[in-house]
């Protein structure tokens, strides 16, 4: 594995710790060599000994202990990422193939994958690329045509750790293993879907990436929108890689692309002011360190989405996701509409079912209403649970594995990422328009206020 930008936040804090505690799980190949690549003048002594801290500030216990071990299988080359020569001295000459992860700022994805055409990776080689992928729907073709010219589309791996997780990887056991759910996924049953993701930490020093995402390119052009197309695609045929992604593409283009006024009234942007937030007080987002306060970064985004199916047709999608919450909260519901006729009395009020998929922790729940303990006449909710011990591989890791074995289902696929910015491109328009104003939320707090979920039909 070549990995572009070895010296950087990103490999530090996701990639390194991942590989090490694959290797502690025996899973990673006995003959796995790391080359890191950045521009420092560092020796492979220094490199071994950043991956050691890496490993050490931000791996679990298992990749902790073996720190020294991943460090013994890498090595450095110092070099510009977008520089043939440096690709060439790392690649050396025995024409084994390799993964070339571009753990990189996005301004130097396309010389990068411009100096790998240049050099020619070895027969049966993959690339791994990390989000953002690109700044918009133009971007994003030119860098999948320009990838195209480096390697054919199943051996690039377009990185999104969230379908490595264990809970949104169970929306396809769920729909697609059991006979009373799928049927009732559709406009008949169900009144909305919402995907939560809402995080009580902060900027953690990060301003010099997210200053320039914010919430919306951040968390919903990706992640969520990943979700949102688990939930809502038909079933594939299979669960290989094609199959799904083809039904994942055939969702992303059945979205509405939003429109000013559905987002002037459907969607919240807004930011943090100081406040006492659970994991110690925070300043305004305005004035971290690196933040930029012209540039109206929202820390929290929510934007409701349109599918247009026979299936979806009037079913509201609403993603949502924000940083410094006072509540850690995600998970993706499925709210159904209420029953048709209720036999029981004037004054019970059942509410709708939910059906909930909790992404951290890992669990599944559904809300039933059912008799009372003392009056039978008498409704109560109950919930059905199911709790899923710690995935033993990080989300990371799972990708990683799948990215070595060749396996590129829980990648995203060029046409997917294209569809995915045709949807979001319109919002950051209006966003950068000004259509909604952005608004703020004191750090620690629910958030902003947010419109009344639609109620679709
Ligand atoms: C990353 C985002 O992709 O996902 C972060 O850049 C976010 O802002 C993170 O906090 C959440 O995922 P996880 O799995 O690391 O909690």
């Amino acid at each position: 594995m070549i990995v572009l930008g070895a010296g950087g936040d990103l490999a530090a804090r996701l990639l390194l710790p991942a590989l090490a505690g694959l290797l502690a799980r025996g899973r990673l190949p006995a003959d796995l060599q790391v080359v890191g690549v950045d521009r420092a003048a560092l020796d492979d002594a220094t490199f071994r000994a950043h991956v050691r801290t890496a490993v050490g500030v931000c791996g679990d216990a298992e990749a902790r202990a073996s720190a020294d071990r991943l460090a013994a299988a890498c090595s450095y080359h110092q070099g510009d990422a977008g520089d043939p020569d440096a690709l060439r001295g790392a690649l050396g000459d025995d024409g084994e193939p390799v993964v070339l992860y571009l753990a990189l700022p996005p301004v130097v994805f396309a010389p990068a994958i411009t100096a790998a055409a240049q050099v020619g990776l070895p027969e049966g080689s993959r690339m791994v690329v990390e989000k953002p992928f690109g700044t918009g729907l133009e971007s994003a073709r030119e860098l999948n045509a320009l990838l195209r010219t480096a390697l054919p589309e199943e051996a690039i791996h377009r990185m999104d750790h969230f379908l490595g997780k264990q809970t949104v990887q169970n929306v396809l056991g769920l729909r697609f293993a059991n006979r009373v759910v799928e049927p009732i996924l559709n406009r008949e049953h169900v009144a909305r879907v919402d995907v939560i993701w809402d995080e009580t930490l902060a900027l953690e020093g990060r301003a010099g990436y997210y200053d320039h995402a914010g919430a919306l390119r951040d968390m919903i052009q990706n992640h969520l929108l990943q979700i949102m197309t688990l939930m809502a695609m038909e079933p594939p045929p299979t669960l290989h890689e094609r199959d799904l992604r083809d039904r994942k593409v055939d969702l992303l283009r059945s979205v509405r692309t939003p429109d000013r006024d559905s987002l002037a009234r459907e969607s919240v942007r807004a930011r943090y002011t100081a406040g006492p937030a659970v994991e110690g007080p925070v300043p305004d987002y305005a004035a971290e360190e690196g933040v930029d306060p012209a540039r109206g970064t929202e820390t929290f985004a929510l934007l409701t989405l349109w599918v247009d199916s026979w299936r979806w047709s009037g079913v509201p999608f609403t993603l949502r996701s924000g940083k410094a919450l006072g509540t850690l909260r995600q998970q993706a519901e499925v709210h159904f509409r209420p029953v048709p006729h209720l036999a029981f009395g004037q004054d019970q009020h059942p509410q709708p079912n939910v059906l909930t998929f909790g992404l951290a922790p890992d669990r599944l729940s559904l809300s039933v209403n059912v008799n009372g303990p003392g009056d039978p006449f008498t409704l109560e909710e109950a919930l059905l649970e199911a709790d899923f011990p710690d995935q033993d591989i990080s989300a990371y890791g799972r990708v990683i594995l799948d990215v070595l074995a060749g396996d590129a289902t829980l990648s995203i696929r060029g046409d997917e990422a294209e569809e995915a910015w045709r949807i979001i491109e319109p919002v950051l328009d209006a966003w950068g328009a000004g259509v909604p104003a952005l608004t703020e939320y004191p750090a620690g707090s629910e958030g902003p206020p947010v419109p009344t979920p639609p109620t679709g039909r």
